[in-house]
């Protein structure tokens, strides 16, 4: 439909000489359906051709009348309204096709490149639920850009690196045991890490012993490498584990280690552009714009600690020095939590004093936090949920449900069904709503069957599926056949279905323009919604009526196709079966 729209101002804009922007803003919808489906007031014309609007309207629906109707539009003068009426069989039998055929999302020839850094957890410790909104937004994101035809690298920027490194080192030789760290892997560092914290507070030598074996990490000392190996393998083994779970993947573990040998030559560019400042053995970058006013001066972005420890700041610039090397990209996004706005604030500042050309092009999309029953989690509180406990309590309850509705036999095939369930609920409750809003975890939102949720999509899916096994199971073709010969759609009141078809392209542009999986998450939902709707009027299955019963399969087959691809774009496998 917005190719049509964009037809008709085009059309009215060089007939009229306005311009194109002018004429959408003027066109609207007529006050009823049966009016038409667009409306153009003639209003602004009267002075330009010296005639009543009426007159216009009528001279401008003879003139179009041809061409539009080629289009499938039929335009007629009402008043001082030229309206344009679409021929909504032929259009959705247009857009059926489409769907069927894969075709109605067209990326071709962006040919841009965009590296999107997600997840990016901190090893030696649980990945959490806040660490989940990166990945599910990062991810999603990820398949948005690739359907626009978007080369896609995502990287997963691990914070494997820092002093806090140092402190587990000490923690390992104070009290460390291979066996355990091999049995419990993450608990057990952070056991030893927590650990280290308060003992530090009674023996504050400690704290320099840290600084000291960080040191040697950056130093390179063997010793002290091996030991943060083992933490570094043992944390990614988990995290792997969990992604091969959500369905995720990445191009690059480049994490913050990576640049422990870049990060002498990236001083070097702010030394050479005379930026860096010595400030008490420390070296800094003022990143305030010189003569910005006071709200907008971040504070001097640290590069390098008095101790002489490398800074996460100087890491991520290391970080987009070597990206921009390695992609040339047309966008970097971080896809990192709102607390981190200053240091991404003070990071693209000193992009800026460097005047790069790729400075505009590094953009940070915050999110809000996961709240459990509207509070902020907390390390300290130690009310912290931990996204594999999430998954499990989640599949519990979705096989709970199931059990509820029918009594299957199956129980491997039923694991599987609610795991699949339990992972689709969670990412989509995370991704339904604008990023920047906090997510409130509670259960009983997140697995309603008939709320706005992952699980209300998926039965939708499944539903039309289990159609499509009774078409197969009655009717004489099977339908599988339709797809590769489309229906002509011949009832009008399959339009709502094929009007919301109809946006799926812009919302996918929308989606990425505004780097928001949430315009893709509410397309799902309306177009789901408006299936219900129609399904609960419409017979599909009638042996009766073959060609009805075919055209109407049609209808269905398409709105899967388009639900399949939009909940993959979200990271969700469509279920054929729950
Ligand atoms: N590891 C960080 C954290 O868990 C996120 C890293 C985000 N990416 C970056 N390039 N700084 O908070």
């Amino acid at each position: 439909m917005h190719d049509l729209t964009e037809f008709i101002c085009e059309r009215i804009a060089s007939l009229c000489a306005l311009a194109r922007e002018e004429v959408r803003q003027a066109l609207t919808r007529p006050p009823r359906l049966d009016m038409g489906d667009l409306a153009f007031p003639c209003f602004p014309l009267a002075k330009q051709r010296k005639k009543a609007p009426p007159v216009i309207a009528r001279e401008l629906a003879e003139e179009f009348a041809a061409d539009f109707a080629a289009q499938g539009i039929r335009c007629e003068a009402a008043g001082p309204y030229l309206n344009f009426r679409f021929d909504h069989c032929m259009l959705a039998g247009r857009l059926l096709a489409q769907a069927l055929a894969g075709s109605l999302l067209s990326g071709a020839g962006q040919g841009r490149t965009v590296v999107i850094d997600y997840s990016s957890p901190n090893i030696a410790k649980p990945f959490s639920m806040g660490h989940l909104r990166s990945t599910s937004i990062g991810n999603a994101l990820s398949h948005i850009y690739a359907a626009l035809g978007w080369k896609v690298a995502r990287v997963n920027h691990l914070g494997d690196w820092g002093t806090q490194f140092g402190k587990l080192i000490v923690a390992f030789r104070l009290w460390g045991d291979r066996a355990r760290l091999a049995n419990e892997g993450i608990p057990y560092l952070m056991e030893l890490y927590v650990r280290v914290n308060d003992e530090a507070k009674a023996r504050p030598e400690l704290d320099e012993e840290a600084r000291a074996a960080f040191k040697q990490l950056e130093d390179g000392d063997t010793a002290a490498l091996e030991l943060w190996k083992i933490f570094r393998e043992v944390s990614l083994a988990e995290f792997e584990r969990i992604y091969a779970i959500l369905g995720v993947a990445f191009d690059s573990y480049a994490g913050e280690s990576f640049y422990n040998d870049r990060i002498e030559a990236a001083i070097a560019v702010l030394e050479r552009a005379g930026l860096l400042i010595r400030s008490e053995g420390a070296l800094v970058v003022a990143a305030g714009e010189p003569d910005a006013p006071e709200k907008d001066a971040a504070p001097p972005c640290m590069i390098r600690k008095s101790d002489g420890a490398s800074t996460y700041a100087a890491r991520d610039l290391a970080a987009i020095f070597y990206r921009w090397q390695e992609y040339a990209f047309d966008r970097l996004l971080y896809v990192v939590g709102s607390p981190q706005a200053l240091h991404f604030k003070q990071v693209f500042a000193v992009l800026k004093k460097l005047d790069l050309a790729y400075a505009d092009r590094c953009v940070h999309i915050p999110f809000g936090q996961v709240l459990l029953n509207g509070e902020m989690m907390s390390t300290r509180k130690g009310n912290v949920i931990f996204l594999e406990d999430v998954i499990k309590e989640a599949e519990t309850r979705a096989l709970a449900k199931m059990r509820e509705n029918s009594e299957s036999s199956d129980t491997a095939c039923e694991a599987e069904i609610a795991r699949n369930l339990a992972v689709s609920s969670i990412i989509f409750y995370d991704l339904k709503n604008g990023r920047i809003k906090d997510v409130d975890f509670n259960w009983e939102e997140i697995l309603n069957p008939h709320g706005e949720t992952g699980i209300y999509l998926q039965y939708a899916h499944a539903r039309i599926h289990g159609i499509m096994r009774k078409y197969d199971e009655r009717m004489s073709e099977p339908s599988a056949a339709i797809i590769n010969s489309p229906p002509r759609v011949t009832e009008e009141e399959s339009w709502p279905l094929f009007d919301a078809i109809a946006r799926f392209q812009e919302k996918l542009a929308l989606a990425a323009e505004h780097n928001e999986p949430s315009v893709i998450a509410r397309f799902l939902l309306d177009l789901a919604s408006a299936f219900s709707a129609w399904y609960r009027v419409h017979r599909v299955i009638n042996e009766d009526n073959p060609v009805l019963s075919r055209e109407r399969m049609g209808v269905v087959l398409a709105v899967r196709a388009v639900l399949a691809q939009g909940l993959r774009l979200l990271g969700i496998t469509p279920l054929e079966k729950m």
